[in-house]
Protein backbone atom coordinates (compact mmCIF):
# COMPACT_ATOMS: atom_id res chain seq x y z
CA UNK A 1 0.00 0.00 0.00
CA UNK A 2 2.69 2.71 0.99
CA UNK A 3 4.75 1.40 -1.84
CA UNK A 4 1.89 1.73 -4.37
CA UNK A 5 1.08 5.32 -2.73
CA UNK A 6 4.56 6.66 -2.84
CA UNK A 7 4.86 5.68 -6.77
CA UNK A 8 1.73 7.26 -7.34
CA UNK A 9 2.32 10.33 -5.97
CA UNK A 10 6.31 9.82 -7.66
CA UNK A 11 4.04 9.64 -11.15
CA UNK A 12 2.31 12.81 -10.14
CA UNK A 13 4.79 14.86 -9.37
CA UNK A 14 6.58 14.18 -12.21
CA UNK A 15 3.66 14.52 -14.53
CA UNK A 16 2.64 17.27 -12.74
CA UNK A 17 6.01 19.01 -13.90
CA UNK A 18 5.49 19.10 -17.56
CA UNK A 19 5.54 22.07 -19.06
CA UNK A 20 1.92 23.95 -18.87
CA UNK A 21 -0.32 20.98 -17.43
CA UNK A 22 -2.28 22.16 -14.79
CA UNK A 23 -1.50 20.40 -11.35
CA UNK A 24 -3.41 19.88 -8.40
CA UNK A 25 -0.02 20.11 -6.35
CA UNK A 26 -0.40 24.22 -7.46
CA UNK A 27 -3.89 24.78 -5.80
CA UNK A 28 -5.27 28.49 -6.79
CA UNK A 29 -7.94 28.36 -4.23
CA UNK A 30 -9.30 27.65 -1.10
CA UNK A 31 -10.76 23.88 -1.75
CA UNK A 32 -8.19 22.75 -4.26
CA UNK A 33 -5.76 23.96 -1.40
CA UNK A 34 -8.09 21.97 0.89
CA UNK A 35 -7.66 18.89 -1.31
CA UNK A 36 -3.58 19.31 -1.71
CA UNK A 37 -3.03 19.36 1.76
CA UNK A 38 -5.09 16.19 2.39
CA UNK A 39 -2.79 14.92 -0.70
CA UNK A 40 0.33 15.82 0.83
CA UNK A 41 -0.65 14.87 4.79
CA UNK A 42 -1.18 10.77 3.21
CA UNK A 43 1.60 11.50 1.34
CA UNK A 44 3.93 12.00 4.11
CA UNK A 45 1.90 9.10 6.24
CA UNK A 46 2.78 7.31 3.64
CA UNK A 47 6.36 7.68 2.42
CA UNK A 48 7.19 7.30 6.73
CA UNK A 49 5.83 4.09 6.73
CA UNK A 50 7.28 3.32 3.09
CA UNK A 51 10.96 4.33 4.62
CA UNK A 52 10.57 2.17 7.97
CA UNK A 53 9.55 -1.07 5.93
CA UNK A 54 11.90 -0.45 3.18
CA UNK A 55 14.72 0.44 5.62
CA UNK A 56 14.02 -2.84 8.28
CA UNK A 57 13.62 -4.82 5.04
CA UNK A 58 17.66 -3.79 3.79
CA UNK A 59 19.15 -3.87 7.23
CA UNK A 60 17.75 -7.36 7.61
CA UNK A 61 18.86 -8.60 4.57
CA UNK A 62 22.04 -7.22 5.25
CA UNK A 63 22.08 -8.01 9.06
CA UNK A 64 20.75 -11.61 9.07
CA UNK A 65 22.35 -12.88 5.57
CA UNK A 66 24.27 -16.16 5.34
CA UNK A 67 27.27 -16.48 6.52
CA UNK A 68 29.91 -19.63 5.40
CA UNK A 69 29.64 -20.58 9.32
CA UNK A 70 26.28 -19.51 10.31
CA UNK A 71 24.20 -22.05 12.11
CA UNK A 72 20.58 -23.01 10.89
CA UNK A 73 17.98 -20.20 11.32
CA UNK A 74 15.53 -20.87 13.99
CA UNK A 75 12.37 -21.65 12.86
CA UNK A 76 9.39 -19.90 13.95
CA UNK A 77 5.63 -20.30 13.74
CA UNK A 78 3.74 -17.48 14.66
CA UNK A 79 4.18 -15.10 17.38
CA UNK A 80 0.85 -13.75 18.85
CA UNK A 81 2.24 -10.39 19.85
CA UNK A 82 3.75 -9.51 16.56
CA UNK A 83 0.46 -10.44 14.53
CA UNK A 84 -1.65 -8.15 16.91
CA UNK A 85 0.79 -5.39 16.35
CA UNK A 86 0.64 -5.75 12.32
CA UNK A 87 -3.27 -5.41 12.93
CA UNK A 88 -3.49 -3.22 15.35
CA UNK A 89 -1.17 -0.66 14.43
CA UNK A 90 -2.87 -0.69 10.61
CA UNK A 91 -6.28 -0.27 11.41
CA UNK A 92 -5.96 2.51 13.77
CA UNK A 93 -3.98 4.12 10.49
CA UNK A 94 -6.59 3.52 8.25
CA UNK A 95 -8.78 5.13 10.53
CA UNK A 96 -6.91 7.96 10.71
CA UNK A 97 -6.45 8.08 6.91
CA UNK A 98 -10.65 7.62 6.93
CA UNK A 99 -10.80 10.66 9.23
CA UNK A 100 -8.99 13.12 7.44
CA UNK A 101 -10.44 12.10 3.73
CA UNK A 102 -14.02 12.29 5.40
CA UNK A 103 -13.45 16.02 7.61
CA UNK A 104 -11.78 17.02 3.89
CA UNK A 105 -14.74 15.90 1.92
CA UNK A 106 -17.08 17.52 4.28
CA UNK A 107 -15.17 20.57 4.33
CA UNK A 108 -14.98 20.76 0.69
CA UNK A 109 -19.03 20.35 0.41
CA UNK A 110 -19.36 23.25 2.99
CA UNK A 111 -22.52 25.91 1.65
CA UNK A 112 -20.40 28.79 1.17
CA UNK A 113 -20.81 32.03 2.94
CA UNK A 114 -20.92 35.47 1.53
CA UNK A 115 -21.80 36.90 -1.54
CA UNK A 116 -21.69 34.10 -4.55
CA UNK A 117 -22.11 34.08 -8.30
CA UNK A 118 -24.59 31.68 -9.72
CA UNK A 119 -23.07 29.51 -12.78
CA UNK A 120 -25.26 26.66 -14.26
CA UNK A 121 -22.74 24.18 -16.28
CA UNK A 122 -23.99 22.59 -18.99
CA UNK A 123 -21.96 19.47 -20.66
CA UNK A 124 -22.61 18.87 -24.26
CA UNK A 125 -20.57 15.78 -26.00
CA UNK A 126 -17.72 17.33 -26.55
CA UNK A 127 -17.93 20.97 -25.23
CA UNK A 128 -18.69 23.05 -22.04
CA UNK A 129 -21.63 25.74 -22.12
CA UNK A 130 -22.07 28.14 -19.05
CA UNK A 131 -24.99 29.92 -18.31
CA UNK A 132 -25.35 32.62 -15.65
CA UNK A 133 -29.13 32.90 -13.95
CA UNK A 134 -28.73 36.61 -12.59
CA UNK A 135 -27.63 38.02 -15.56
CA UNK A 136 -28.90 35.41 -18.50
CA UNK A 137 -26.01 35.29 -20.31
CA UNK A 138 -24.75 32.71 -22.03
CA UNK A 139 -20.59 31.45 -22.98
CA UNK A 140 -18.76 28.79 -24.04
CA UNK A 141 -15.61 26.88 -23.24
CA UNK A 142 -14.79 29.95 -20.89
CA UNK A 143 -16.13 30.21 -17.69
CA UNK A 144 -15.52 34.13 -16.09
CA UNK A 145 -15.45 34.32 -12.93
CA UNK A 146 -14.57 37.50 -10.16
CA UNK A 147 -10.98 36.51 -7.92
CA UNK A 148 -12.20 35.86 -4.44
CA UNK A 149 -15.83 34.98 -4.24
CA UNK A 150 -17.16 32.28 -4.04
CA UNK A 151 -18.82 30.21 -7.18
CA UNK A 152 -21.68 28.17 -7.29
CA UNK A 153 -21.91 25.47 -10.23
CA UNK A 154 -24.89 23.70 -11.07
CA UNK A 155 -23.65 20.88 -13.00
CA UNK A 156 -26.04 19.57 -16.16
CA UNK A 157 -26.23 17.62 -18.60
CA UNK A 158 -28.85 15.89 -21.11
CA UNK A 159 -26.97 13.64 -23.02
CA UNK A 160 -23.71 11.61 -21.50
CA UNK A 161 -21.96 11.86 -17.87
CA UNK A 162 -19.08 14.39 -17.70
CA UNK A 163 -16.94 15.65 -14.99
CA UNK A 164 -16.54 18.99 -14.40
CA UNK A 165 -12.68 19.47 -12.94
CA UNK A 166 -10.39 22.34 -12.65
CA UNK A 167 -7.35 20.84 -10.74
CA UNK A 168 -5.96 24.01 -10.04
CA UNK A 169 -9.26 25.51 -8.27
CA UNK A 170 -11.67 22.29 -7.26
CA UNK A 171 -11.74 18.29 -8.03
CA UNK A 172 -13.63 16.22 -9.65
CA UNK A 173 -17.51 16.19 -9.53
CA UNK A 174 -19.71 14.12 -11.98
CA UNK A 175 -22.22 16.08 -14.59
CA UNK A 176 -25.02 13.49 -14.44
CA UNK A 177 -28.29 13.64 -15.99
CA UNK A 178 -31.57 13.91 -14.36
CA UNK A 179 -29.18 14.70 -10.66
CA UNK A 180 -28.68 18.27 -10.17
CA UNK A 181 -24.68 18.44 -8.39
CA UNK A 182 -23.67 20.95 -7.62
CA UNK A 183 -19.53 22.00 -7.13
CA UNK A 184 -18.27 25.16 -5.26
CA UNK A 185 -15.04 27.28 -5.52
CA UNK A 186 -13.60 30.09 -4.90
CA UNK A 187 -9.86 31.24 -6.98
CA UNK A 188 -7.82 33.91 -4.86
CA UNK A 189 -5.89 35.44 -7.86
CA UNK A 190 -7.11 36.72 -11.23
CA UNK A 191 -5.48 34.41 -14.43
CA UNK A 192 -6.75 31.61 -16.46
CA UNK A 193 -6.74 28.04 -15.11
CA UNK A 194 -7.39 25.53 -17.29
CA UNK A 195 -10.14 22.70 -16.88
CA UNK A 196 -11.10 19.24 -18.02
CA UNK A 197 -13.70 16.79 -18.33
CA UNK A 198 -12.70 13.94 -16.04
CA UNK A 199 -15.55 11.00 -17.28
CA UNK A 200 -15.30 9.19 -20.35
CA UNK A 201 -18.14 10.94 -22.68
CA UNK A 202 -17.43 10.27 -26.26
CA UNK A 203 -14.76 9.86 -28.82
CA UNK A 204 -13.27 13.54 -28.67
CA UNK A 205 -13.45 13.23 -24.15
CA UNK A 206 -9.89 14.04 -24.05
CA UNK A 207 -11.07 17.26 -26.13
CA UNK A 208 -13.64 18.35 -23.96
CA UNK A 209 -11.63 21.39 -22.27
CA UNK A 210 -12.50 24.53 -20.92
CA UNK A 211 -10.83 27.53 -19.04
CA UNK A 212 -11.90 29.23 -16.20
CA UNK A 213 -11.01 32.80 -16.98
CA UNK A 214 -10.97 34.95 -13.11
CA UNK A 215 -11.36 38.95 -13.82
CA UNK A 216 -8.54 41.35 -11.98
CA UNK A 217 -11.76 42.42 -9.83
CA UNK A 218 -15.45 42.15 -9.25
CA UNK A 219 -16.31 45.41 -11.27
CA UNK A 220 -14.18 43.75 -14.26
CA UNK A 221 -16.56 40.99 -14.23
CA UNK A 222 -19.68 43.19 -13.75
CA UNK A 223 -18.56 44.85 -16.90
CA UNK A 224 -17.65 41.49 -18.73
CA UNK A 225 -21.49 40.29 -17.54
CA UNK A 226 -23.26 43.78 -18.71
CA UNK A 227 -21.63 43.58 -22.29
CA UNK A 228 -22.44 40.30 -22.70
CA UNK A 229 -25.85 41.47 -21.85
CA UNK A 230 -25.79 43.34 -25.19
CA UNK A 231 -27.02 42.46 -28.53
CA UNK A 232 -24.46 41.72 -31.29
CA UNK A 233 -22.94 44.60 -33.17
CA UNK A 234 -23.62 45.74 -36.61
CA UNK A 235 -21.40 44.70 -39.46
CA UNK A 236 -19.00 47.62 -39.56
CA UNK A 237 -17.71 46.78 -43.44
CA UNK A 238 -18.98 45.01 -46.59
CA UNK A 239 -17.20 41.88 -45.51
CA UNK A 240 -18.39 41.61 -42.21
CA UNK A 241 -21.99 42.16 -43.85
CA UNK A 242 -21.05 39.04 -46.30
CA UNK A 243 -20.16 37.25 -42.99
CA UNK A 244 -23.64 37.52 -41.43
CA UNK A 245 -25.70 36.89 -44.51
CA UNK A 246 -23.51 33.34 -44.54
CA UNK A 247 -24.34 33.45 -40.64
CA UNK A 248 -27.80 33.60 -41.33
CA UNK A 249 -27.79 31.28 -44.54
CA UNK A 250 -26.12 28.40 -42.94
CA UNK A 251 -25.49 28.40 -38.93
CA UNK A 252 -29.05 28.98 -37.48
CA UNK A 253 -30.26 25.87 -37.40
CA UNK A 254 -27.69 25.08 -34.68
CA UNK A 255 -26.01 28.80 -33.34
CA UNK A 256 -27.88 32.17 -32.13
CA UNK A 257 -26.82 35.53 -31.87
CA UNK A 258 -28.68 38.38 -30.45
CA UNK A 259 -30.34 40.77 -32.07
CA UNK A 260 -29.72 38.68 -35.90
CA UNK A 261 -31.48 35.76 -35.53
CA UNK A 262 -35.25 35.93 -35.28
CA UNK A 263 -36.97 35.40 -32.48
CA UNK A 264 -33.79 34.83 -30.48
CA UNK A 265 -33.31 36.64 -27.02
CA UNK A 266 -30.37 34.66 -25.86
CA UNK A 267 -30.29 30.88 -24.44
CA UNK A 268 -32.51 30.44 -21.90
CA UNK A 269 -31.78 28.21 -18.37
CA UNK A 270 -30.61 24.61 -19.77
CA UNK A 271 -32.00 23.10 -16.52
CA UNK A 272 -35.47 24.49 -17.81
CA UNK A 273 -35.01 25.08 -21.36
CA UNK A 274 -32.56 21.40 -22.60
CA UNK A 275 -34.51 19.09 -19.98
CA UNK A 276 -35.24 17.69 -23.73
CA UNK A 277 -32.93 17.61 -26.49
CA UNK A 278 -35.53 19.24 -28.53
CA UNK A 279 -34.14 22.04 -30.91
CA UNK A 280 -35.72 25.09 -29.92
CA UNK A 281 -34.93 28.58 -30.03
CA UNK A 282 -33.60 28.88 -26.09
CA UNK A 283 -31.83 25.50 -26.21
CA UNK A 284 -30.47 25.66 -29.25
CA UNK A 285 -27.39 22.71 -29.85
CA UNK A 286 -24.41 25.10 -30.85
CA UNK A 287 -22.74 27.68 -28.75
CA UNK A 288 -24.53 30.59 -28.34
CA UNK A 289 -22.46 33.30 -30.79
CA UNK A 290 -23.57 36.73 -29.73
CA UNK A 291 -20.08 37.63 -28.16
CA UNK A 292 -17.60 35.35 -29.86
CA UNK A 293 -15.17 37.57 -30.65
CA UNK A 294 -14.54 37.97 -26.82
CA UNK A 295 -13.47 34.35 -26.33
CA UNK A 296 -10.64 32.81 -25.83
CA UNK A 297 -11.22 29.78 -26.93
CA UNK A 298 -12.94 27.78 -29.56
CA UNK A 299 -14.40 24.43 -30.61
CA UNK A 300 -14.40 23.24 -27.10
CA UNK A 301 -11.86 24.29 -25.96
CA UNK A 302 -9.07 22.96 -28.83
CA UNK A 303 -8.27 25.71 -30.25
CA UNK A 304 -7.17 29.25 -29.13
CA UNK A 305 -9.32 31.96 -30.59
CA UNK A 306 -6.26 33.99 -31.82
CA UNK A 307 -7.54 36.97 -33.28
CA UNK A 308 -4.22 38.41 -34.06
CA UNK A 309 -4.21 35.78 -36.70
CA UNK A 310 -7.30 36.38 -38.11
CA UNK A 311 -7.80 39.81 -39.31
CA UNK A 312 -9.61 41.15 -42.49
CA UNK A 313 -7.60 40.98 -45.35
CA UNK A 314 -4.36 39.36 -44.10
CA UNK A 315 -3.41 35.74 -43.95
CA UNK A 316 -5.59 33.54 -42.08
CA UNK A 317 -3.22 30.22 -42.83
CA UNK A 318 -2.93 30.64 -39.07
CA UNK A 319 -6.08 31.50 -37.97
CA UNK A 320 -7.29 28.65 -35.74
CA UNK A 321 -11.61 30.00 -36.65
CA UNK A 322 -10.68 29.61 -40.36
CA UNK A 323 -8.83 26.51 -39.53
CA UNK A 324 -12.42 25.18 -37.97
CA UNK A 325 -14.57 26.72 -40.41
CA UNK A 326 -12.63 24.99 -43.43
CA UNK A 327 -13.21 21.64 -41.98
CA UNK A 328 -14.87 20.80 -38.62
CA UNK A 329 -14.07 17.05 -38.58
CA UNK A 330 -10.29 17.44 -38.96
CA UNK A 331 -10.09 19.27 -36.65
CA UNK A 332 -12.59 17.50 -33.77
CA UNK A 333 -13.56 14.52 -35.82
CA UNK A 334 -17.14 13.34 -34.63
CA UNK A 335 -18.18 16.33 -33.02
CA UNK A 336 -21.60 17.61 -34.31
CA UNK A 337 -20.66 20.58 -36.54
CA UNK A 338 -21.58 20.19 -39.93
CA UNK A 339 -20.56 23.18 -42.45
CA UNK A 340 -20.85 22.88 -46.10
CA UNK A 341 -17.74 23.43 -48.27
CA UNK A 342 -17.09 26.97 -48.18
CA UNK A 343 -14.90 29.00 -50.28
CA UNK A 344 -11.75 30.89 -49.23
CA UNK A 345 -13.87 34.00 -49.59
CA UNK A 346 -16.56 32.74 -47.84
CA UNK A 347 -14.47 31.61 -45.12
CA UNK A 348 -12.66 35.44 -44.66
CA UNK A 349 -16.25 36.99 -44.53
CA UNK A 350 -17.39 34.47 -41.73
CA UNK A 351 -14.15 34.80 -39.53
CA UNK A 352 -14.24 39.25 -40.18
CA UNK A 353 -18.04 38.96 -39.17
CA UNK A 354 -17.87 36.55 -36.34
CA UNK A 355 -14.39 38.07 -35.00
CA UNK A 356 -16.09 41.26 -34.68
CA UNK A 357 -18.43 40.34 -31.96
CA UNK A 358 -17.16 41.11 -28.88
CU1 LIG B 1 -17.26 15.10 -21.32
CU2 LIG B 1 -15.53 13.52 -21.03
Amino acid sequence: LALTGVLLALSTILLAACGGSPSTLDPAGPIAGRESNVFWLLLIIAAIIFVGVEGMLIYSIFRFRERPDSPPAPQWHGNLKVEIIWTVLPAILLGVILFITIQGLFDVAKEPEGKTVEVTAYGHQWWWEFYYPDSKITTADSLVVPPNTWVKVKLFSNNVIHSFWVPQLTGKTDVVPGHDNVRTFKADKPGRYTGICAEYCGVQHANMRFDVVVTDNFDKFQTWQREQQAAAANPSSDLQAKGKQLYLDQCTTCHGIVGVLENYTGKEDPTVQCVNPEKQNGCLIGPDLTHFGSRKLIAGGVLENNVDQCQPGGDLSNCNLAKWLQDPQKVKPGNDMVIGQLSKDDIAALVAYLESLK
